[in-house]
């Protein structure tokens, strides 16, 4: 399959997925903590600066490469693919797909844990462009945590990326609402434990609880009584999570970088930065954790500040055009990564839609590369946005 030619934009490739994606999908997609103001804040955010161009700068070439290498590599922009849980859902090759797309386009992809291809798989799909593991910490399983980093460090990732915004699950009336199980078919294959199967018990024992589905990313607790445990497997992401004892337990347990996912206040940078972190991942995890939360681009000038240089800074949520990564890098940003767009590719066209997204995200920012006068991501600057109440004086 490829992508309709009227299909012009991301927004229009969203719609386009919704005319076919099964609503139980779509929900788990689209879920978002309590009501949803932040996952609305994330995309309303991005309006509220408006850019300032010069003019007459021969901008008949642009170079959008990233300024500098990251996890020691060079990409072809400064835009990357987030760990997102279960890829399956939104076509069979999931995140096979997604890293093949990643790799045919020179750009990075973080792997959830809990996908539905393994660790090894993944990184045979996408090569280099594979180079994150993220992970949560698992409540009285450090073992299973010690054996997916080795895991990633035997296939060849650069990173685990430790995502630090779900000591517990967020709130999800909504995804409670729509009773979400993971379909029979599908698993979480990083682990041979079989973590998949309570979900298909959930369903077998008609349980209107949400099963790992409740936060499919991270089991839930009430899943845990519904399910899980009757098989007697657990799977919980430790509530107890702290910079002082895992952050560096982590640092020594493994060489690999290690990336902090989940920072929206400039004091918890520098703790990351404190305990050893390669680089730090401004997100509020696409709004699905805590509701009336701040996006993550109006934190960033501050997190770029605190930081000051030390590690990268890169940042995700409701980043849907080129513009976007224009103002995110005005604003500090090294990097951009994002979430849920690639679903809509994966779901309209597997890979071939992934790389169409990518494809349009990169023409996007070249033309207002362009527009702004900018021959290189080293000359946009901070000046060149303004909040919709600022003034150029
Ligand atoms: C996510 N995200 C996420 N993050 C993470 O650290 N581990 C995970 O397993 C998941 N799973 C996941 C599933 C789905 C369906 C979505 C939409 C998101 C969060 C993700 O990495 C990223 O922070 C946001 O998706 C970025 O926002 P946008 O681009 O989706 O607006």
């Amino acid at each position: 399959p490829s992508i309709p030619r009227e299909i012009l934009s991301l927004k229009d490739l969203e719609a386009k997925c919704l005319e076919t994606m099964a609503p139980m999908v779509r929900d788990y997609l689209y879920d978002g903590a309590e009501e949803g103001h932040t996952i609305r804040e994330n995309l309303e955010v991005w309006d509220r600066w408006l850019v300032i161009p010069r003019m007459m700068r021969d901008t008949s070439t642009v170079n959008i490469t990233p300024l500098t290498q990251q996890f020691n590599q060079s990409w072809s922009i400064p835009l990357g693919i987030a760990p997102s849980a279960m890829q399956q859902l939104a076509h069979p090759s999931g995140e096979k797909a997604t890293a093949a797309a990643a790799k045919s386009m020179n750009i990075p992809f973080g792997l959830s844990t809990f996908s539905n291809y393994t660790i090894e798989e993944v990184k045979d799909a996408g090569g280099d462009s594979v180079v994150g593991l993220q992970m949560y910490l698992l409540e009285g399983r450090r073992d299973l945590n010690i054996e997916l980093v080795r895991r990633a460090e035997a296939a060849g990732y650069k990173a685990i990326v430790l995502t630090v915004d779900s000591p517990v699950p967020g709130n999800r009336p909504g995804l409670i609402k729509s009773n979400f199980v993971m379909p029979k078919h599908m698993r979480f294959r990083n682990f041979s434990e079989d973590f998949g199967g309570p979900l298909d018990q959930a369903q077998d024992t008609q349980s209107n609880q949400p099963s790992v589905a409740g936060n499919p990313e991270i089991a839930t607790e009430s899943s845990q009584e519904t399910a899980v445990k009757s098989r007697g497997n657990q799977l919980i992401v430790d509530p107890s999570i702290n910079w002082e004892r895992d952050m560096k337990w982590l640092r020594e347990v493994t060489s690999l970088e290690i990336w902090v996912k989940g920072i929206l206040h400039p004091l918890d940078a520098e703790e990351a930065i404190a305990c050893g972190a390669s680089g730090i991942m401004v997100s509020n995890h696409g709004g699905r954790q805590l509701d009336t939360c701040v996006s993550a681009l109006d934190v960033l000038p501050a997190i770029v500040k605190q930081v000051n240089g030390r590690v990268p800074v890169h940042i995700d949520g409701g980043i849907r055009r080129g513009g976007d990564i224009f103002k995110a890098l005005a604003l500090g940003a090294d990097f951009v990564w994002i979430g849920r767009p690639v679903w809509w590719g994966l779901e309209v066209a597997g890979e071939e839609g992934v790389k169409w997204v990518i494809q349009t995200l990169k023409r996007e920012f070249e033309v207002v590369m362009k527009l702004m006068g900018c021959r290189n991501v080293g000359e946009i600057r901070r000046e060149m946005v303004v909040t919709k109440s600022g003034l150029l004086s």
